[in-house]
Parts: structure tokens; C-alpha cells; sequence
């Protein structure tokens, strides 16, 4: 189970050739607009004459190698690093069959190195010092600063010599719950540089979430700020951090350290709260240390981060993300799939709370030595055209964003290459996103990953392909799609079923944090011998790839992936609420929005407070982000006998699809579906 490879896996390589236009009807990008029957958009010449994929034949060659011999493909990319001691041999070594036993994958171990060295130092010794690396654009207008290079590697030095200072090691986590500032990313990079485990937490959950993840990771330190703007609104985040702390320190795990940015844009130090002894103003304590830092060499195997993610159901699962795989895996796939040239000004809208602001706002594009855009604020604030005020401020050329903030007035100049994430965009956001933001001019990069996957696994390559609105089109290099149906037997040619991965690739991660069993059986066990993703997919005759959704129980809400088994617990733990089963509607803005169906304790009457009351309580336990949508009423739920909730006829009533029910006869009680309907607008 590992190193060499046989040739049965090149298998559906043969399905990737091109599309011949003839059978379809096709546009070229800057010649006309993209309409409805235009179900192909074929990439200007000159666009694909400057690109590093300037046609599929190129592609296709490259895939093929990376399938035959990954070893040496992703050697070869792994040798524009800097490492201090070259990996041993095997390059990689994987089982990701449970049949097979412990589920294993590591790439490039007894290699020795750091990704914070490779991000700053490494594009400093190129020459690229006073390079600006972040653009930095508060919530407020006018609200500006930069950093070089040079000077973010001064940044992360001070912040690294403080933390090893207070006694953070090899290994230990930080917890980081900062707005996006520039001490975000750069709290990141400091813990790289000594080795330590970060786990950022996004400022969007409150403190129960905050404190269930610090009690999960138990880290020494944990990094803020004392309040934010987000548009109009001040979040005063250190109470937030005070209450998680207070909750932790009952469940046994206390932290020495509270380290806190003193934002007074947002709220003064003054009328800050303070636990003397654990709370440490950062501007105050770090410049009284040295802006220069020796790195902590640290083994490709050894982790980077953790970042929570929900799952169907339980708890949130830690995902851990190692050094080396995952350096090279962000560092190719943002140059590949965003056409990344050094002359680029890259903006991803993401926070650096979830995975997208991990690998494509701080890692990857800084592996490259990127200038990159850091948005503290809101897009809608001061008004909607905020975004392209930025991008044309910053003269932003590569714009990444998901299909929820797709908010314009008109196009804009600067742009070469649009980049959509976090949902399936529906060919008609496709085309309004092609033809109006990017004036019918810049190739598309529908990029589908997760956060387990570290970066993309299913995107364009600028220039390569022809696209089709609302296809992510086809695998990166090194990566093995499968569909397969419900025995987990591989599907060919034109189908649809379940998205699984066959064989690793350098960017996956290794395991859940502290529970290498639910790893295998979340994601190893419903089809072994693959990953399975948790999506729907189908593949076109011409060997596109269609995302459909997530055919499991999370619930993906702009983007933000909420297992509706959170929200449940959250609307039971309520005294009044009996029972609730949640699930994801279609939303016009959001993707996805949340559908709450909640029986009483009996004797309660239905009421508008109540409602509320039920939404603030999803509100306090996951965070604004989660709360429902619609609190729907129910004096029962459709059950089996076997007492098994039936979702699939919750969502058609959740979608008003009432005359697709289907059989409900094997309910143990028909009667609730029409009480269910009755209720339906209350
Ligand atoms: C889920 C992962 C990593 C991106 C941010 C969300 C959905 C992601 C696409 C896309 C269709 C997509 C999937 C996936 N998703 N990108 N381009 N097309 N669906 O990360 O929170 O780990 O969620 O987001 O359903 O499983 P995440």
C-alpha cells in the first residue's frame, strides 16, 4: 500500500478528453455574452497564450503523469521548496482501505521544514522583501495599512519570540478567535514558525462553541482582540473569550493566557474587561520583543492545524492538517487553478475562520509570495458596492468569493480570473457572474473541495478548459474522482451518485484530533477502498463534473457547512422545545437556509416569542450564522415505526413540494404529514 502504482487507476483518464465544440454550442470568452444556449464557454486565445495550462492536450498530459507516477510529480513540485533535509523514501505511503486495516497517509516524511520559512523568509531571499504581502482594508472607509514582506516576517518574529516566551512548544495548540486583521494571518505564521498547533476558531461562534473547541484542544494560549466592526454593529469579542474561558475552566481545562489586540476603533481599552494576571494587551508586550526568530524545523508529518468543522452528527470534528503535503498541495493549486502570475493582486473574501481563509488567504497564495487582500469588514457596508470599490482600490486582478456575495453594480477593469467556492453556483449565477463581474472576459474557477481535502480537488485551469456554466469541471493533478452508487461500485462514462476520492493526495487530512476511529468511519467506511466526500456529483458525457450538494445530513449555509444535528441540540436544549428535526431548504441568498421543525413540551401554546426565544437559543450555542430561518411547528414528527425521523418528507414540506410526498404509508403515524401541512405558514 504505497509507492508504486498500477495502471488500472489511469482507467478514467480516457473519459477526460476534450469536448468537441462542434456538438455543442459554444461562446468564446470577450466575444459575446454567455446566454442560455451557449452551454460551452471556450477561453479567449490570448487569455489561454499567457496561461501556465493553455490547453486541455497540456493538462491532460500533466494528469496523466501525476496518476501514473505521483511520487515523482509531486516531488518534483515539492523541490521548489526550501527543506532543510530532503524527505526519505517512499515520497508518500497511504492505506485508505478500512479493510486493510488503520487507516494511514503521509507524504514526504523525514523531510524536514517549515511553512512559515517557506511563506516569508524563502520569497524574502528571492528578492521579494519589499514585495507588499497584505493589502489590509478595514470595516470603515479610509480605514487602510500594508505590510511587505519584510515587514510581516518582523510581525510574526515578535509575536513568535512572545509566545515562546510564555512557554508554547513543538506541538502544543493556540487557540486563535480574531476578526480578520492583520494579526490573523499573522498569528497563524508565528505559531507555524514554532511549531505549534493553531486552531482558529471563527469570531462568528459564540463562547459555548469557542469553549467547547478550547476544552477539546486544551491549549496554553489563546490569541483576540478585544472587540470588532462588522458594518454598523461592534461585537465586543473579549466578552465572548471571557465567558468561553469561564465555561472551559469548569470543564477542567484553564488557560494561562489571554493575549488581546486592543482594537479602539472598535472599543477602547479602557472600557475593555480584564482578568488581571491572564489578559495581556499584544501591542503592549510585543514590541519588547526582537523581530527576528529562528524557525522550528519540524517534520512533513508533523501537524499544522486543527480546524473544527461540523459533521452530521455529534460533536465538531477536529481536523488535523499536516506541514509538508499540505505546503505543497495550497502552493500548487493556487497558482494552477487561479493562473497566479507574481504581477497579481489576489482578493479571497473568506475569513481565515474556515478553511478557505487557511489554504487561499494565508498559505498558498503567500507560499507563492502573493500580494493578498485582507477585508476586515462587510460587503454590503457602506453599501453593496463595497466589493468593487476594493477591487478597484487595490487593483485586484484574481477575485475568489462564494456565489452568496455575488453583489454587483458593474464590471470591473482590473479583473483576469473569478473563483467561486462554498456551493454548487446554478448555471444562471454562473453566467450573471461571467457576463456582468467579469465583463464575458475572465475564466471561472468553480473550485470544489473541503476542508478536509485541504485544497481543490475538482476545478478549472484558467485557459485549459472550455468551461460549462456550473460545471467545477475537472480533477486537479494528482487526484482520482470516482462516482460510485449506493454498493460503492465505481461508475463509468455519464452518471451520477456518490463523490468519493481513490488514493491520497498531498494536501488530505490525517486524521480527527483525538479520534482516529470516527476518521475512519465518517469518511473510510460507507465505501472502502475510497474517501467519501459526503457530496452528490454526476459526470457528462464530455467527463465534466457536476456537484449537486451534500447528500448527508449538514446543511450548507453561504458556504458555511452546519451539521443540522447541532442545530437540533441546540432548539432541544431548550426547556419548552420536545423534540425538532432541522433541514436545509433552498435559499435565494444563502445557498442553503435553515428549516427548524419543532414539537413542544405539551401544553405549551405556539408563540412569537417562543420562536425567538428557540432561534436565541441556536444563536447561543453555535452562533449567529446558525441560527434557522423558519421555526415550523409541529404537534408530531413523520416517523417509522422503527421511530426513525423521515427527512426526505420534512424537506418536500420544507419546500412546499407537497405533491411529492411519495409513500407515506409506512409512517407510524400517517396523520401528522397533513397536520404538518396545516401548520406550514403559522
Ligand atoms: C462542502 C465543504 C472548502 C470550501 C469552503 C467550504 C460544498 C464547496 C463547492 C463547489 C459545490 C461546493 C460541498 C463540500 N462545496 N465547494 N465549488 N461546488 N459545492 O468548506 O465547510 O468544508 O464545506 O462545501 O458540499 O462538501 P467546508
Amino acid at each position: 500500500t504505497n509507492g508504486a502504482r498500477s495502471s488500472h487507476r489511469l482507467r478514467h483518464v480516457s473519459s477526460l478528453a476534450a469536448p468537441p465544440p462542434s456538438r455543442l454550442n459554444a461562446v468564446v470568452l470577450g466575444d459575446a455574452l454567455a446566454s442560455e444556449e451557449h452551454d460551452l464557454v471556450i477561453p479567449k486565445p490570448d487569455f489561454s497564450a499567457q496561461a501556465h495550462f493553455p490547453s486541455p492536450a497540456k493538462y491532460l498530459d500533466l494528469y496523466k503523469q501525476s496518476i501514473e507516477d505521483p511520487a515523482g510529480f509531486w516531488s518534483d513540485i515539492a523541490s521548489q521548496f526550501y527543506w532543510k533535509q530532503k524527505w526519505a523514501s517512499p515520497v508518500y505511503s497511504e492505506n485508505m482501505d478500512v479493510r486493510e486495516g488503520r487507516i494511514n497517509i503521509e507524504w514526504f516524511k523525514g523531510g524536514i521544514t517549515n511553512i512559515c520559512y517557506n511563506c516569508l523568509d524563502a520569497n524574502i531571499a528571492a528578492g521579494n522583501g519589499e514585495k507588499i504581502a497584505i493589502y489590509w482594508e478595514g470595516n470603515e472607509l479610509g480605514a487602510d495599512a500594508t505590510l511587505t514582506y519584510n515587514q510581516l516576517l518582523h510581525k510574526v518574529c515578535q509575536l513568535a519570540n512572545y509566545l515562546k516566551d510564555i512557554g508554547v512548544r513543538k506541538g502544543d495548540a493556540v487557540v486563535i478567535y480574531q476578526p480578520m486583521l492583520m494579526e490573523l494571518p499573522i498569528a497563524m505564521l508565528a505559531c507555524a514558525r514554532i511549531g505549534a498547533v493553531h486552531s482558529v476558531v471563527f469570531a462568528g461562534f459564540s463562547s459555548e462553541s469557542l469553549s467547547q473547541r478550547i476544552v477539546d484542544c486544551k491549549p496554553k494560549v489563546v490569541l483576540t482582540c478585544n472587540a470588532v466592526k462588522r458594518g454598523p454593529k461592534v461585537i465586543n469579542l473579549k466578552d465572548i473569550v471571557d465567558a468561553a474561558l469561564a465555561e472551559s475552566a469548569k470543564n477542567g481545562t484553564v488557560v494561562d493566557v489571554c493575549l488581546t489586540y486592543a482594537n479602539e476603533s472598535a472599543l477602547t481599552k479602557e472600557s475593555t474587561k480584564w482578568v488581571e494576571g491572564r489578559d495581556i494587551w499584544w501591542q503592549d508586550i510585543l514590541s519588547k520583543y526582537p523581530n527576528s526568530c529562528d524557525v522550528e524545523w519540524v517534520d512533513a508529518e508533523d501537524p499544522l492545524f486543527l480546524l473544527y468543522t461540523s459533521g452530521s452528527t455529534g460533536k465538531p470534528k477536529g481536523v488535523l492538517h499536516t506541514t509538508g503535503g499540505y505546503m505543497v498541495y495550497t502552493a500548487t493549486t493556487f497558482k494552477y487553478a487561479f493562473d497566479y502570475k507574481p504581477s497579481d493582486v489576489y482578493w479571497c473574501t473568506a475569513d481565515c475562520g474556515w478553511i478557505t481563509g487557511h489554504s487561499y488567504v494565508t498559505y498558498g497564495p503567500m507560499l507563492n509570495g502573493a500580494t493578498v487582500v485582507v477585508f476586515e469588514g462587510a460587503p454590503n457596508y457602506p453599501d453593496s458596492g463595497r466589493c468593487w470599490d476594493i477591487v478597484d482600490k487595490y487593483k485586484v486582478s484574481i477575485f475568489y468569493t462564494a456565489p452568496t456575495l455575488f453583489v454587483t453594480r458593474y464590471s470591473r477593469k482590473s479583473l483576469r480570473v473569478l473563483g467561486s467556492v462554498g456551493e454548487p453556483i446554478n448555471p444562471s449565477a454562473w453566467r450573471w457572474f461571467f457576463n456582468v463581474v467579469g465583463d464575458s472576459r475572465c475564466p471561472i474557477s468553480d473550485t470544489w473541495w473541503q476542508t478536509e481535502t485541504g485544497g481543490f480537488l475538482i476545478t478549472p485551469l484558467p485557459g485549459a478548459w472550455p468551461q460549462k456554466p456550473g460545471s467545477a469541471t475537472f480533477p486537479f493533478f494528482g487526484v482520482q474522482p470516482v462516482i460510485v452508487d449506493e454498493k460503492g461500485a465505481e461508475l463509468e462514462g455519464e452518471c451520477s451518485g456518490y463523490l468519493c476520492v481513490k488514493s491520497s493526495w498531498p494536501g488530505a487530512f490525517r486524521t480527527l484530533y483525538g479520534d482516529h476511529e470516527r476518521y475512519e468511519t465518517t469518511y473510510f467506511s460507507a465505501f472502502p477502498g475510497y474517501y467519501f466526500s459526503g457530496d452528490g456529483c454526476s459526470r457528462d458525457k464530455d467527463g465534466y463534473h457536476w456537484l449537486t450538494g451534500r447528500v448527508d445530513d449538514v446543511i450548507n449555509v453561504s458556504g458555511h457547512r452546519i451539521g443540522t444535528a447541532e442545530v437540533e441540540s441546540a432548539l432541544v436544549s431548550h426547556p419548552q422545545c420536545a423534540e425538532a428535526a432541522v433541514v436545509g431548504v433552498e435559499h435565494e441568498v444563502k445557498g442553503q437556509g435553515i428549516y427548524a421543525f419543532v414539537t413542544l413540551v405539551e401544553g405549551v401554546p405556539y408563540s412569537d416569542d417562543l420562536r425567538k426565544s428557540l432561534i436565541m437559543n441556536v444563536r447561543k450555542q453555535i452562533g449567529a450564522f446558525a441560527a434557522p430561518d423558519k421555526i415550523h411547528w409541529a404537534p408530531g414528527l413523520p416517523k417509522t415505526r422503527s421511530g426513525k425521523i423521515m427527512r426526505r418528507i420534512l424537506r418536500k414540506i420544507a419546500s412546499r413540494q407537497l405533491d411529492e410526498l411519495g409513500d407515506t404509508s409506512t409512517l407510524a403515524e400517517p396523520g401528522v404529514v397533513d397536520q404538518l401541512i396545516a401548520l406550514a405558514d403559522s
